[in-house]
């Protein structure tokens, strides 16, 4: 094998627990990486997680344990969802492992003594959430990336020398038009450099939760840097013993790099720019995919709109979700996910398309032909019709495989489709059913052309699929009893093939037909799989305030207390010192699609961003609100409505019959995560 194909998902942070978001660059990545083995190529496929940094830093505080124990159960929960979904990395980098702490300290070093990192001082803005310098916003001012607020940093800092590469970078992308994918992005990027690139703060002193720098253990070494560096650390590159290398001369550089379109920047401007300063050679190219959408907006654990991999594992299988996600989503843009959609699909395609040419077919060779291939007749005895479909197999060949080459996933699915719904109709149409039972030559033949057809084109449909759903087709391979679809050469596969006389495996039905109540099982388990949740009530703020009296109250999510006290009666200070009521800043607004009365607000506590839903839209334009301190009940358990996670409810005077919310506020600066006691 003289060829060969590298080829890495991002990492994944370990602040949130793997949902189906990620689970699509995997697939994406999967599919690609299966494909190319099938293509003769020695393939590497990298994936990881992304384990440094404040944001980690602050998640795991959040939760009472070590940054290390955050990262060690959410990365092994990344590994098993992975492994429960057979995607086949060939290795599974970690960036607290010693072997990549190491390379990457190597790697700041080789930039050093080149020239390309200095102490310098850094104050401008920052954006936790995406662990990025902004530039461009001043104090309080929002990410361009997210929209949270960044924040104002002030530090010593090592830099790294990215004005140098300007030029550089503009030539490399000119030379290079395919260099980041699809062209959206490439312009984005051009016009990104063009407009002037600064240097770039690559240490932090802040926070103690990284790679210390080299000789200077004060400093830890910025998240991205180390992040980036995985690509190449996970191959060897950078280790004293050159034994340990040989990976990265066979496989560097990448030959795609997939990322989500919000990561294009680092991967387009920082990491090329880091490897030309260290002298080594570019990916062939950075893919970025679109977002997948639930409930119309980004898929995210601050939204708290997410679906798990295991629920769909679960209920319908891997394959399910591989073929929805790459059948459904066009690749580059963004695509929503529901249930609905996910079963309707998993019905319509795999359980009626495929899954009834594959029972039809084999159970009638079964029938017929004591589950042995038969012969098709000679050429000249074919019909048009025989004819039409062995051309159109011909064709589906060609056309799939340039549209994988493509990346074009969608198109593809709907090309090698298009022949089995051509073969599901040659079937109904030329009824080789009434031709079972007649014992004459001429109908024996006729039927075994019929079905030799219909095997034959289920076995080139099967091979193409293969990357897209491989368990399933494995199944369907070895009930065409053809042994380890894995080994197709998907470049030499072609119309006639299939062998007559091969034997066929034991025939079972591929895709059970999924009913209504896969819907219900599948938004069971994840609600089952929720923290505990209060009841919902989309009521107007301050329904619990007596009409003309002011109030102070918790606004929406409405709490629904079970155990008030009666009227008049005390409560202990302990019961008071139940509720954890704290100072958090308002950083996002919006208005709930659907609710005229709810706005959902993400909010900084300090140590912790989350997202919550309060009734007062009616009072408060969401424009207003940002940047505002408000006082959250922070200990409140989370509850779910119009889809949405609420964690936590603000406090509001309730004022009038109509109980008109007004926010509670301080007159002097309080910092953000204050208790009020
Ligand atoms: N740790 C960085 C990447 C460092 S790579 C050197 C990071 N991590 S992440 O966990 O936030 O996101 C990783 C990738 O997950 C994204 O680039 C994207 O590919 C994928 N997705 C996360 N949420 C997603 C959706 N809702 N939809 C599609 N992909 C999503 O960024």
């Amino acid at each position: 094998m003289d060829s060969k194909f590298y080829i890495t998902t991002p990492i994944y942070y370990v602040n949130a627990q793997p949902h189906i978001g990620h689970a699509y660059t995997t697939i994406v990545c999967d599919t690609i990486a299966r494909r190319q083995r099938m293509l003769g190529k020695d393939t590497y496929f990298l994936t990881g997680t992304d384990e440094h940094g404040f944001k980690i830093e602050r998640a795991a505080q959040a939760r009472g344990i070590t940054p290390q124990q955050l990262a060690d159960e959410v990365s092994g929960a990344f590994k098993a969802t992975w492994d429960r979904m057979e995607i086949t990395y060939n290795d599974f980098i970690r960036t607290t492992e010693p072997r990549h702490k190491t390379r990457v300290q190597h790697l700041f070093k080789v930039l050093c003594e080149k020239g390309f990192i200095y102490k310098g001082s850094y104050k401008g803005q920052y954006c936790v959430q995406d662990e990025l310098y902004v530039d461009s916003a001043g104090p309080g001012e929002p990410c361009p990336v997210c929209g949270n607020p960044t924040e104002t940093v002030s530090e010593d800092n090592y830099f790294f020398k990215l004005s140098a590469f300007e030029d550089k970078l503009l030539k490399h992308y000119n030379e290079n038009p395919t260099f980041i994918q699809p062209d959206t992005r490439r312009n984005e990027v051009i016009a990104f450099v063009k407009s002037g690139l600064r240097d770039l703060s690559i240490s932090r002193s802040t926070f103690k939760w990284g790679i210390p720098v080299p000789d200077d253990p004060q400093q830890v070494i910025y998240v991205w840097f180390d992040a980036l560096a995985n690509y190449i650390t996970a191959l060897g590159w950078g280790d004293s013993d050159a034994k340990q290398s040989e990976k990265f001369d066979r496989y560097w550089p990448a030959d795609v790099q997939m990322v989500g379109k919000e990561i294009v920047r680092f991967h387009c401007v920082y990491w090329p720019a880091i490897l030309m300063a260290a002298g080594l050679p570019l990916p062939s190219r950075i893919m970025a995919h679109g977002w997948l959408l639930f409930e119309e907006s980004k898929m995210s654990k601050s939204r708290g709109n997410i679906v798990r991999p295991d629920t769909i594992l679960q209920v319908l299988g891997a394959d399910a979700m591989r073929y929805f996600l790459l059948r459904e989503v066009v690749f580059g843009q963004d695509g929503s996910f529901s249930f609905d959609a996910l079963v309707q699909r998993f019905n319509a395609d795999l359980a009626n398309d495929l899954g009834n040419l594959a029972s039809r077919t084999l159970t009638m060779i079964g029938r017929y032909f004591k589950g042995e291939v038969p012969y098709p007749q000679a050429k000249a005895a074919l019909t048009q019709a025989d004819h039409a479909i062995a051309d159109l197999a011909t064709k589906t060949i060609a056309e799939t495989n340039r549209l994988f080459d493509e990346y074009q996933f969608s198109k593809a699915l709907e090309t090698a489709w298009g022949l089995i719904g051509a073969v599901n109709k040659y079937i109904v149409e030329n009824e080789p059913w009434t031709l079972g039972d007649k014992a004459d030559g001429e109908s024996r033949s006729r039927l075994g052309t019929i079905l030799y057809t219909s095997a034959e084109a289920l076995r080139i449909v099967t091979a193409l699929a293969y990357p897209v759903i491989p368990q399933s087709a494995e199944k369907i391979w070895t009930q065409l009893g053809l042994g380890d679809v894995r080994k197709v050469r998907l470049d030499k596969l072609k119309w006639g093939q299939l062998e007559v006389g091969t034997k066929l495996g034991k025939v079972e039905p591929v895709f059970p037909r999924a009913d209504k109540s896969a819907i219900e099982r599948m938004q069971k388990l994840e609600e089952e799989n929720k923290p505990a949740a209060a009841p919902a009530a989309d009521q107007p703020a301050g329904t619990g305030a007596r009409a003309g009296q002011p109030a102070t109250q918790a606004v929406a999510p409405p709490s629904a207390p079970t155990s008030a006290p009666a009227a008049g009666e005390k409560i202990t200070i302990d019961d008071f010192a139940k509720v954890e009521l704290r100072v958090a800043q308002i950083k996002v607004a919006e208005r709930v699609k659907g609710a005229d009365k709810l706005l959902r607000l993400e909010v900084d506590l300090g140590y912790e961003q989350r997202q919550i839903l309060a009734g007062i839209a009616k009072a408060y334009e969401p424009e207003q609100l940002v940047g505002r301190k408000i006082v959250i009940v922070a200990n409140l358990a989370p509850r779910k409505m119009r889809g949405l996670e609420s964690n936590g409810m603000l406090l509001a005077a309730s004022l009038g019959e109509e109980g008109k919310p007004v926010l509670a506020s301080f007159l002097e600066d309080v910092p953000l995560g204050a208790r009020l006691k």
